[in-house]
């Protein structure tokens, strides 16, 4: 197998051929890995969260075109084709706001297409099929390297901007969970303890679905990294208190412009950060800057069922339940540029004016 790591957050299991995802909501009690064969499995894996983070799920739905399209037998290149079509819109609608799932399949479908064209016309329907196949093999696996790489690059462009003794704090999980690797905001604090740097990372909890309770205080914490958790509602403490000097996050779609949508709260910790004079940065892999959207306002925010609020965590409903009760639940907000103090990208850091700085780094 190629590069097969039974570490990575996802994997393409070529023995069974499926994709093999550590299930990260059962994180940090168990960590167990399972391996999707089907459509649907694939759709409810992205949608639950079972894989997620903008990188991972790019990753993980390049493999998993892969694999369905191994799996299906066909009789012409026509219904080949359809089957492609339907399994990619499927899994494009499992979650919105990620750039890098369309981005993954738009890469995939564009290979597809090259590989058949190229073909076409041949009559032997198994070397076409044997020929589309490997290509769509080599693009997954190309992602997949694509995503390691950067976030490599991203963590060494990060600890450049940390000292000796800071204070870090990030929202959500833009760690190793979130990416196939190494992550991308918490690449540079890996490479910092690597180097034997002394930081303490303060995770926010991430209501309501705990990323960073239960992804990212799991992940650095097992790393050896000194980390204390607080509620999201604690930042402005501690960024008072002086113990913030330093904030990194991920992104799930950067717009043009360079406003950047990440999970919910990451605008309010950027207000913050501003307020109190704190450096804030977004880690972004190529990926996940989408030139087709102009502004943050443009971006869909993908909302979520009100039973994480009200239910998920608790032993019983812990909110009223009438007609006059609704629970609000959006799973991202937007961060307008003019909070962000950079942009780290894998190919340099990007600042104001962001619009001009994308462009250039895009070229
Ligand atoms: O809903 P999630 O857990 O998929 O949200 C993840 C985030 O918001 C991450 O910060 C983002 O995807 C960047 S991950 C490198």
């Amino acid at each position: 197998m190629d590069g097969y790591n039974e570490t990575d957050t996802v994997a393409l299991n070529e023995e069974t051929d499926s994709v093999a995802i550590i299930d990260q909501t059962l994180l940090p009690g168990a960590s167990h890995t399972i391996e999707l064969t089907k459509l649907e499995d694939m759709y409810e894996a992205i949608a639950s969260l079972r894989v997620r983070g903008a990188p991972a799920i790019g990753v993980a739905a390049a493999m998993c075109i892969y694999v369905l399209m191994k799996r299906h037998a066909s009789d012409d290149l026509s219904s080949f084709r359809e089957y492609f079509n339907a399994c990619s819109d499927r899994l494009c609608s499992s979650r919105p706001t990620a750039v890098n799932l369309s981005w993954a399949l738009d890469r995939m479908k564009k290979v597809m297409s090259a590989a058949a064209a190229a073909e076409n016309g041949s009559g032997d329907l198994d070397a076409v099929r044997a020929h589309i196949l490997e290509a769509l093999r080599t693009e997954a696996l190309t992602i997949r390297d694509e995503d390691i790489d950067s976030c490599r690059k991203i963590g060494e462009y990060g600890l450049g901007l940390i000292e000796n003794g800071f204070g870090i704090l990030t929202h959500c999980n833009a760690g190793r969970l979130a990416t196939v690797r190494y992550g991308t905001a918490m690449a540079p604090m890996y490479l910092a303890a690597e180097k034997g740097m002394e930081i303490r990372v303060y995770c926010d909890e991430t209501r309501p679905l705990l990323q960073g309770a239960r992804l990212t205080a799991y992940e650095l914490s097992e790393a050896g990294i000194s980390t204390t958790l607080i509620c999201d509602n604690m930042a402005s403490s501690i960024m008072k208190a002086g113990k913030i000097d330093i904030v990194f996050v991920g992104c799930d779609r950067v717009a043009a412009n360079g406003d950047a949508a990440n999970k919910i709260g990451t605008s309010g910790v950027a207000i913050l950060a501003a307020h109190y004079g704190i450096p804030f940065y977004v880690c972004a892999p190529l990926s996940s800057i989408d030139m087709n959207t102009a502004a943050g306002d443009d971006i869909i925010i993908e909302q979520r069922d009100p039973s994480e609020v009200t239910d998920l965590w608790y032993s019983k409903r812990m909110a009223p339940d009438n007609a006059h009760f609704s629970v609000y639940d959006p799973a991202f907000d937007v961060t307008d540029n003019s909070l962000i103090t950079g942009i780290i990208t894998p190919k340099g850091i990007l600042r104001p004016p962001y619009a001009d700085a994308i462009k250039q780094v895009l070229s």
